[in-house]
């Protein structure tokens, strides 16, 4: 039986450190406030107009590659989940590909994009690829540059502080050793909370999403019969609405039900239990989160990976670099069972389980 296997994996944050209290002296927020609600102490910045989101996910790719021991003319697929990506369009897969110097190749590449969860959903759709012959080596990054896009006033203070840059990426090959590579992967959605974490604007949505909803949202969109000036205006940008809003408490008890629940179904779905995990890799939303799901668990603090307090949420890369670092400290190691899940925008959630 053929499945895939992670043959090589890696990751990359950018050098400049963002304390809280240098968030605090641009915003009114503390240190305290932040690590009591979501334990992150520090976050990475990447440095403007030198790295971007494809940047920093090739840095991660080209250390994938080389621990996989292939060349990067091998790559036969890209996949690249994110949600702040350099362009609107087109996606980071395509320039990734031009970063890395593949373009001779002329391989396909997918942008996958489901925020939080993106890394689980482009794992899942890598393993079906691998485990139909259809591809041998293909190069999933999950990568993100938010502090582009964010809101450095006080307004934005609740979104602005948990997040943070960097990327994770792993090359995916073939195995047919027993019992190994991803044993399963579990994807979900419900978009009827799609608000309630989200980017809206600039977009094409023209305020249909609000209507519908009964939101009475001023967008200030002209009143002519025209398109034009629907995609941006200024009351858009003179009213906060370019930034990423959130209900925060709303995503953190939908979180704290969905982790364990698609857990669960990774379990029951290979005649596992949660103690046969030996390690567990959440998607870094936020400490409390995983503190959460780990005792439902019932696992060691040893088991779990965690770093959001290094560098707050990546989002897409947030399991790829958590899983690079577990695996390069040794505790992932040959034969380790490990679980990941992810739960966010969307909603989006996921989860795999992999025998290393
Ligand atoms: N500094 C200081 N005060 C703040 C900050 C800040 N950075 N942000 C919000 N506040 C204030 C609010 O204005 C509010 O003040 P008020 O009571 O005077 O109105 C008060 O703190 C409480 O605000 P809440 O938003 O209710 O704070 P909460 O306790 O819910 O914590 C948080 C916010 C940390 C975002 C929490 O809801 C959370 O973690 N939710 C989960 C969402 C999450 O993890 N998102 C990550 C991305 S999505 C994902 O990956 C799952």
């Amino acid at each position: 039986m053929i499945r895939s296997k992670i043959a090589g994996i890696g990751h990359y944050v950018p050098e400049k450190i963002v304390t809280n209290d240098d968030l605090s002296k641009v915003m009114e927020t503390s240190d305290e406030w932040i690590q009591e609600r979501t334990g992150i102490q520090e976050r990475r910045y990447g440095q403007k107009h030198k790295e971007t989101t494809t940047t920093m996910g090739a840095e991660a790719a080209k250390i994938a590659i080389e621990r996989a021991g292939i060349s990067k003319e091998d790559v036969d697929f890209i996949i690249f989940a994110t949600l702040s990506p350099d362009y609107y369009f087109p996606g980071c897969g395509v320039l990734l590909q031009r970063e890395l110097g593949i373009t001779k190749t002329e391989i396909g590449a997918l942008d996958v994009r489901n925020q939080c969860s993106g890394f689980v959903y482009g794992l899942s759709v890598a393993d079906q690829f691998i485990r139909s012959g259809m591809y041998k080596n293909i190069l999933l990054v999950g990568a993100e540059m938010h502090s582009m896009g964010l809101d450095y006033s006080t307004r934005g203070r609740n979104v602005t502080v948990i997040f943070g840059d960097g990327a994770g990426a792993v090359l995916l090959q073939p195995t047919e050793a027993e019992n190994r590579g991803v044993l399963t992967t579990h994807l979900h959605s419900d978009g009827t909370y799609a608000e309630k974490l989200a980017f809206l604007s600039p977009g094409a949505h023209g305020g249909y999403h609000a209507d519908q909803q009964g939101e009475d949202i001023e967008y200030g969109f002209p009143n002519s019969d025209t398109y034009g000036g629907m995609f941006i205006t200024d009351h858009m940008m003179e009213n906060g609405q370019l930034y990423p809003n959130m209900e925060g408490q709303f995503v953190f008890k939908m979180a704290v039900q969905k982790f364990p629940e698609v857990i669960m179904e990774a379990l029951s779905a290979t005649n596992l239990s949660k103690e046969d995990i030996d390690v567990f890799v959440p998607h870094q939303a936020n400490l409390r989160i995983s503190q959460f799901v780990q005792k439902r668990l019932g696992l060691r603090d040893d088991q779990v990976w965690n770093n959001i307090q290094k560098y707050g949420n990546t989002t897409a890369a947030s399991i790829p670099i958590a899983l690079s670092e577990a695996w390069e400290a040794g505790v992932v190691k040959d034969g380790s069972l490990v679980c990941l899940a992810a739960f966010g925008s969307g909603f989006t959630w996921g989860s795999a389980l992999i025998r290393w």
